[in-house]
C-alpha cells in the first residue's frame, strides 16, 4: 500500500511528509522519500524557515529549500512552504533589531514577498505566520507582536498573496486540535481576517501528538469548526511520541492513534491532506526537542514500516 495513492482515491489531495537537507544523503531513506505514490507532498524541515532564507538583512539564499522544492517537482508531488514568519530560527537581526512599526513592516514585506516569490508557481500552499499563539490564547510576545500588534498577521498575509496569488495562505499552529483558550484565539483571528478581507486560505493543524493522550473525535469537531469558517485545513506536521522504550502496546496504541487523525481528517470535506513531520524514527525531532521521548513516527529507525503505518493506510 502506497499512502498518497490511498490519500488520493479516498478523495484528499495528498498525503506527504517533511524532509531535510542532512538527509538525502542517506540513500536508503532517498529510496522510500523519492516515490509520489507513497508521498504527494513536501514539507522543507528547516530550510524555507526565516534564519536559512534571510541570514543577513536583504541576503536571500535559497540553495537548500531549492533541492527540496526540486525533490518535489521531479517526483510530482505538492510542496507546502513553511514558513514566512515566525519567532523561532529566527536570525537575530530581526529578533534583536530595533525597528520602526513601518520599518518592521517593510522587513516583513520584503521577506514574504521574496520567500513567497521564489517559489512562485511551486508551491501548493505557504505556513505564512507560524504559532502565533500562547497556549493562554494571547498573542507571543516575539518581535512581530511587540512592535506591530497583530497586524503583523495582516501584513505578511498579503505580502504573501501579492507574490504569489495561487498559493494557499495559511496560519499553521499546535495545541488547537482540541477545545481551550488557543483554539478559541485561532478562531477569533480567522473571523476577525475574513470579516476584514484578509487573504487566509487554511489553517494548519500541527498535530505533533503523545500516544494514547489523544482525541480523534475532539480533533475532528475543531478541524470542521475551523472549516465552518470558510477555511481550508490540514494536518500539517503529524507524529506521535512515546516516552522511550517503544513496546508493543505502546506501538498498538500509536497505531489507534495515527489511524484516529486521518479518520478525523477523511471525516471533514474541507480537510485536504496529512503531511508527517518526517516518516522514520531515524530523523525524528523529537528525541532532540523532549529528553526520553521518541519513537514517534510510522518508519522505524531502519527505515521498516511499524504498526503505525497500517493504522494510516487502513483509515484513508
Ligand atoms: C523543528 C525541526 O523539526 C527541527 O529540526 C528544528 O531544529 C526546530 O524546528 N513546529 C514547527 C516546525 O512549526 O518548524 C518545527 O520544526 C517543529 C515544531
Amino acid at each position: 500500500a502506497k499512502l498518497h495513492t490511498l490519500a488520493k482515491a479516498a478523495g484528499k489531495l495528498y498525503f506527504g511528509t517533511a524532509t531535510d537537507n542532512p538527509e538525502l544523503t542517506t540513500t536508503a531513506y532517498t529510496a522510500i522519500l523519492n516515490d509520489g505514490a507513497m508521498f504527494g507532498q513536501l514539507t522543507a524541515t528547516n530550510s524555507m524557515k526565516w534564519d536559512a532564507t534571510e541570514p543577513e538583512q536583504g541576503v536571500f539564499t535559497f540553495s537548500a529549500g531549492d533541492q527540496i522544492a526540486n525533490i518535489a517537482k521531479a517526483n510530482g508531488m505538492l510542496l507546502r512552504g513553511h514558513n514566512c514568519v515566525w519567532h523561532n530560527q529566527l536570525p537575530s537581526w530581526v529578533s534583536s533589531g530595533t525597528f520602526t512599526a513601518a520599518q518592521l513592516t517593510s522587513v516583513i514585506q520584503n521577506h514574504c514577498g521574496t520567500l513567497v516569490g521564489h517559489y512562485k508557481g511551486q508551491t501548493y500552499a505557504w505556513d505564512v505566520v507560524n504559532e502565533p499563539f500562547n497556549e493562554d490564547g494571547t498573542f507571543g510576545a516575539d518581535v512581530f507582536f511587540n512592535v506591530l500588534g497583530e497586524s503583523f498577521v495582516q501584513i505578511a498575509l498579503k505580502a504573501a498573496r501579492a507574490a504569489d496569488p495561487a498559493a494557499k495562505l495559511y496560519i499553521n499552529e499546535f495545541n488547537i486540535e482540541f477545545a481551550g483558550p488557543k483554539a478559541t484565539a485561532m478562531l477569533n483571528l480567522v473571523k476577525s481576517l475574513k470579516a476584514a478581507n484578509v487573504p487566509l486560505d487554511g489553517i494548519g493543524f500541527q498535530s505533533h501528538f503523545i500516544v494514547g493522550e489523544f482525541s480523534g473525535p475532539a480533533l475532528q469537531t475543531q478541524l470542521s469548526t475551523f472549516a465552518a469558517q470558510g477555511v481550508e485545513v490540514a494536518i500539517t506536521e503529524l507524529d506521535v511520541r512515546m516516552t522511550l522504550p517503544s513496546t508493543p502496546a505502546l506501538l498498538a496504541q500509536q497505531k489507534t492513534d495515527y489511524n484516529s487523525v486521518i479518520t478525523a481528517c477523511m471525516n471533514v470535506k474541507a480537510c485536504v491532506g496529512v503531511t508527517t513531520w518526517d516518516w522514520t524514527d531515524k530523523f525524528s525531532w523529537v528525541p532532540g526537542t523532549f529528553a526520553g521521548q521518541g519513537a514517534a513516527d510510522p518508519w522505524d529507525e531502519n527505515f521498516v514500516k511499524k504498526p503505525a503505518f497500517d493504522g494510516i493506510a487502513t483509515a484513508f
